[in-house]
């Protein structure tokens, strides 16, 4: 069983969104300023739908924080919905045309509902408002260690950013400086006017998110068990967020077209300090951490719900029929980089805490200082020939 996991409840335009966090150890300082750092990040960014202009997303602690500081106890947290007061009590129509490409029909032929709507309340995307806030503290256990994430827009459309020779960290800052979440200036310009361009002719736009994970020592996750792999966690983590329908762990694909020795990071020596002058491995290799910058990159698809109709069939009538517009973003790419950073979190949190074991942070400390670093004397190689099976 993971150490720190998440559960979440609430529908799109429900009274709210609630979430259980476990698994997080006592004594870490928390405040609601922590949690709403994220979930403002959420909400912004070019694409971003009127919806968001509603919402303030603000995420009360109801449990497993006292005084300030985290007691080891499963922490519930509530994000009330400020649009449910325009859906309380209104006699909201059937909604009988799929829209292809979002949960509504395969959801309506699972549970056996007959009306699209009672699948998409609880398939949108508004789940992740929730994630964030757990993210969030999960950041901050992190962040205990010295472990930051961060992530940025590295495409929009058919705009790709320009972004070799920059380091993860400038990336970082950089994206933060516009509406793109871009690190590069100029293609963030180009991705604004895309997205612009799009929602005027009733297009939808997807695009390529980069996440970082910095100060991760080496050895989180395990080879020893295909479940326990941090890569396959990570995946599986990312592609748990609509709409996200690719992902890679370094330039995966790149590499893929490569030969051995372009793509595998050498290991040199700096005095007893075993270095890797490159990345491409996506800071994972055997299913553990290798204690580079963690890099992953996940592809987004356009959203489904287009203003220009796509076709569809009215389950009711029989007839084909243009699917329904609901209100909707026209490129939730900008705003989705938080959530991704949510989801490795919670991820990274969990393979850190079952490598640290122990129930509050004053436990935990001691052991991530004795972690092994990647030295020389970190090894324990004994250079002598061992008969494995006598
Ligand atoms: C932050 C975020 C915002 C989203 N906003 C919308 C939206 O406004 N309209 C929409 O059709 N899909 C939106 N999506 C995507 C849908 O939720 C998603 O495509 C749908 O649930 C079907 O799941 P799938 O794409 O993973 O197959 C959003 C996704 C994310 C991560």
């Amino acid at each position: 069983m993971a150490s720190v996991r998440l559960l979440t409840a609430g529908e799109s335009h429900g009274p709210a969104l609630v979430g259980i966090l476990d698994g997080i150890p006592a004594g870490l300082s928390l405040d609601a300023g922590t949690l709403l750092r994220d979930s403002g990040r959420r909400q912004k960014g070019a694409g971003a739908g009127a919806r968001m202009a509603i919402e303030t997303d603000v995420a009360r602690i109801l449990s497993g924080v006292m005084a300030g500081r985290t007691t080891g106890a499963p922490i519930a947290l509530v994000i009330e919905n400020r649009d449910h007061v325009h859906w309380k009590g209104v006699a909201v129509p059937p909604m009988t045309t799929p829209r292809p490409g979002h949960a509504d029909l395969a959801g309506a032929l699972k549970y056996g509902q007959d009306d699209f709507r009672e699948v998409l309340e609880r398939a949108s995307a508004r789940d992740t408002a929730m994630r964030v806030a757990a993210g969030a503290v999960c950041r901050e256990f992190l962040a205990a260690f010295g472990i930051r994430i961060g992530g940025y827009v590295s495409a929009i459309g058919s705009v790709t950013a320009s972004l070799d020779g920059l380091s993860f960290e400038s990336r970082i800052e950089r994206a933060s400086t516009n509406q793109a979440g871009c690190p590069d200036g100029g293609a963030a310009a180009a991705m604004e006017a895309a997205i612009l361009q799009a929602g005027g002719a009733g297009e939808t736009l997807g695009g390529v998110i980069e996440v970082i994970a910095l100060g991760v020592p080496p050895g989180l996750g395990s080879y020893v068990q295909g479940d326990r792999r941090l890569d396959a966690l990570l995946a599986a983590a990312v592609l748990s967020v609509p709409a996200m329908k690719g992902v890679e762990i370094g330039p995966a694909f790149d590499n893929a077209r490569l030969l051995g020795t372009q793509v595998h990071d050498p290991i040199r020596k700096e005095g007893d300090r075993l270095v890797r002058p490159s990345d491409r491995c996506g800071g994972i290799e055997g299913g553990m951490s290798t204690g580079q910058p963690i890099w992953i990159r996940a592809a987004m698809k356009p959203i489904p719900t287009t203003m220009k109709p796509q076709p569809s069939v009215d389950g009711f009538t029989g007839e084909e029929a243009p699917m329904r517009y609901e209100r909707s973003d026209v490129c939730p790419v900008p705003r989705a980089v938080v959530v991704l950073e949510a989801v490795t979190a919670l991820v990274l949190a969990n393979a850190l805490a079952e490598k640290l074991g122990g129930d509050s942070l004053d436990e935990m400390a001691p052991r991530f200082a004795s972690l092994s670093g990647a030295s020389l004397s970190d090894l324990h190689l004994k250079g002598e020939h061992q008969v494995f099976w006598p």
